[in-house]
């Protein structure tokens, strides 16, 4: 089929790049001319694990395509996506000036029958509003009044960092719409993912061939509230471990023995119940503040949901709590920050627990020194106050105590022994609860976990 994605950020890029790979034409739109040269050359812009694999191998093909012709790419495709970014408003709620211009364009250059997926995060209610920016549009600067068209809820459910696996080893494809003939041209598009029956090397499949993956088909609005509800759950399961964290580290139990005993439950299960220093990036704190304003709006009070933010806001404070305990007077003192991305294999820092944390020890007089494998710069106004090292070793020398803030693989292999030697005292808070506790105290650390 031919296709056209309209916004080439994380979500639009994984997109366009997967839908060329099971066979489509795929002509992604962007306006940053710079951005699409880029791509078109075979660069991606962001950190993703195989994303420029998949990226390069498309353009080959002849798959995959990227312009800033929007239109032309909607003339020549029958499924057009909406991927443009939905960023929080400083009242929480997403603002759709993106989807709007990208719904305006839409009817101004729809020639034939399309149909119109909205896969930006956008309120509930959203697929309706899309409908009549088209229609508008339409009607005010197409020739042509009689196009039909349909819009159709297709939620993302990818994670940054493994988003090419959660694309094609998803748990669920939903699709929502009232059009009978626009689902089954959806599922038409996704029957090689659906069926498992796309082109991968056995050993790495992560589901057995011929497997086949559940479909949701709703309604609209339904479809636009499971991703809310989805993600708004997940944060939900990771305050709950983290309150329970804090109570184990009162009453004197290990929160991994905990999540380990509860996850078993079937009903409960294991994943997204590692505590921490809270959840952050770009999608949970901007949907569970969405959802929460969109109830607002029916004079709801989404109770469960605020104290999942004040958990996690209370969650980071604890780490500088935790420091003050250790070292009594934070001022003048050295301390290494381990990574900065919000989670591993991802150069996002949005709403990252590891900035919260910088900020405030900077702020308390700490001299503070971090390192990322992948993050580099773009602190914003931490650039100038936070020391950014080459390495691991460069951010711990001479620190009076480290914290582990993002759980990169690399940060297993250090040579510890060289960090302890390093260190002015071998003190660390380990963030993710990632590191070998035991072995770490056996080699003479303090070891300050979360929960344990
Ligand atoms: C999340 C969802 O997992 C995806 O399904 C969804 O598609 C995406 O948002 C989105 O809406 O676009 P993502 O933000 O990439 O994906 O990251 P997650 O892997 O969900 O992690 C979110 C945060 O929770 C991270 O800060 C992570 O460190 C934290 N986390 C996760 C924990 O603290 N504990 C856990 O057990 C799991």
């Amino acid at each position: 089929m031919n296709v056209c994605i309209i916004g080439t950020g994380y979500v639009g890029l994984v997109t366009g790049v997967c839908l060329a790979e099971i066979g489509n034409n795929v002509i992604c739109v962007d306006k940053i001319k710079e951005k699409v040269d880029l791509l078109s050359n075979g660069k991606v812009p962001i950190y993703e694990p195989e994303l420029d694999n998949f990226l390069q191998r498309n353009i080959k093909n002849d798959k995959l395509a990227f312009t800033t012709n929007i239109s032309d790419a909607i003339k020549e495709s029958d499924i057009i996506y909406i991927c443009v970014g939905t960023p929080p408003l400083s009242n929480g709620q997403a603002d759709l000036h993106y989807v709007e211009e990208v719904a305006c364009e839409i009817g101004k250059y729809i020639n034939d029958e399309k149909i119109i997926v909205n896969k930006s995060t956008v309120p509930i209610g959203s697929g309706d509003w899309v409908s009549m920016v088209i229609s508008d549009s339409i009607e005010k600067n197409n020739k042509n009044k009689n196009v039909s068209f349909n819009v159709v809820s297709n939620p993302e459910f990818l994670r940054e960092g493994s988003a090419i696996s959660d694309t094609f080893f998803p748990d669920r494809i939903v699709i929502g719409s009232s059009s009978k003939k626009a689902i089954d041209k959806m599922l038409k598009l996704y029957e090689p993912i659906i069926n498992q029956s796309f082109n991968w090397r056995d050993s790495e499949r992560l589901i057995p061939k011929n497997t086949k993956i559940p479909v949701v088909i709703s309604d609209l609005t339904s479809s636009e509230m499971i991703k809310y509800a989805a993600n708004s759950f997940l944060a939900t399961k990771i305050s709950f471990i983290n309150e329970i964290a804090n109570i184990c580290e009162k009453v004197g139990a290990d929160v991994s023995k905990v999540a380990e005993g509860i996850g078993l439950d079937k009903r409960i299960g294991p994943a997204f119940l590692n505590a921490g220093i809270g959840w952050g990036g770009s999608c949970f704190p901007k949907d569970v503040s969405a959802l929460s304003n969109i109830a607002g709006e029916y004079g709801l009070s989404t109770q469960i949901l605020n104290a999942v933010v004040n958990v996690n806001r209370e969650q980071r404070l604890k780490i500088t709590q935790k420091i003050q305990n250790e070292l009594k007077i934070i001022k003048g003192k050295t301390i290494g920050v381990l990574g900065i991305s919000f989670k591993p294999d991802t150069d996002d820092t949005r709403e990252a627990p590891s900035i919260k944390i910088m900020n405030d020890l900077v702020n308390l007089g700490a001299r503070v020194k971090a390192y990322d494998p992948i993050v580099s710069a773009a602190l914003g106004s931490l650039s100038k106050k936070v020391e950014i090292c080459s390495s691991a070793y460069e951010a711990v020398r001479g620190a009076d105590m480290f914290i582990l803030a993002t759980e990169w693989e690399e940060f297993l292999k250090l040579d510890y022994a060289k960090i302890k030697d390093m260190m002015r005292s071998p003190v660390l808070i380990d963030g993710r609860n990632y590191l070998d506790k035991n072995s770490l105290e056996k080699q003479g650390f303090k070891y300050i976990g979360i929960g344990r």
